[in-house]
């Protein structure tokens, strides 16, 4: 695991986990999508692992597009205050555009995605993320494929970081209370 073993609390999805829901989404998208170009909008940077996943399990021609946001606030919470670091390269109109995050956490970050690229007047635009927190519930956000509905833990790897780190975890897991303090 990288050597991060000792920050980790507890495992709360495994690889396999994570991958066999993967295989599940791709085939309930691959078929909601049939006949359909779909062009795939990942989140940078948390989304990247699940986008890479993600696109080789549906097993449809794809595009891939990125985008990076970052929201004011502290590095285990977001303000809803956002701002593009790196837009899309190319326009999106017409296309039916599914968007990839990997958490959903207060849906701020979403929220004020899809408010930014619905004006951009794709075709269609729906959601697929990974993972869901509670408190995403209460902003309204559609979002028409969820892989797991988590608990309000602060969860890092498969892509989530804490300061940037743990990314590169091939499982998400929480970390201990002491990694925080210090
Ligand atoms: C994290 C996560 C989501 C967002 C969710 O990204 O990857 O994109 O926060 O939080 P919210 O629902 O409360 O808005 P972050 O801003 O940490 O950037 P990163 O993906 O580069 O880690
Ligand atoms: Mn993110
Ligand atoms: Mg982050």
């Amino acid at each position: 695991d990288h050597g991060y073993g000792p920050d980790i609390d507890h495992v709360l999805l495994s690889a396999r986990q994570i991958e066999e829901k993967i295989e599940e989404l791709a085939a309930t998208i691959a078929e909601d999508y049939a006949g359909r170009e779909v062009l795939l909008v990942g989140v940078l940077k948390g989304a990247v692992m699940f986008m890479s996943d993600f696109a080789r399990a549906l097993r449809l021609p794809t595009q891939m597009e990125f985008m990076a946001v970052s929201s004011y606030g502290s590095s285990t919470s977001s303000s809803g205050v956002v701002r593009i670091l790196k837009d899309l390269d190319r326009d999106i109109s017409d296309r039916h555009v599914l968007v990839l995050e990997d958490i959903i956490d207060s849906g701020l970050t979403l929220s004020w995605l899809l408010k930014n690229l619905g004006g951009r007047r794709p075709a269609s635009l729906e959601v697929c993320t990974l993972l869901r927190k509670p408190d995403a519930v209460q902003v309204d956000v559609p979002v028409k494929y969820i892989g797991f509905d988590i608990p309000n833990e602060f969860v890092v790897g498969y892509g989530l970081d804490y300061a940037e780190r743990y990314r590169d975890l091939p499982y998400i897991g929480t970390l201990k209370p002491e990694v925080y303090s210090t």
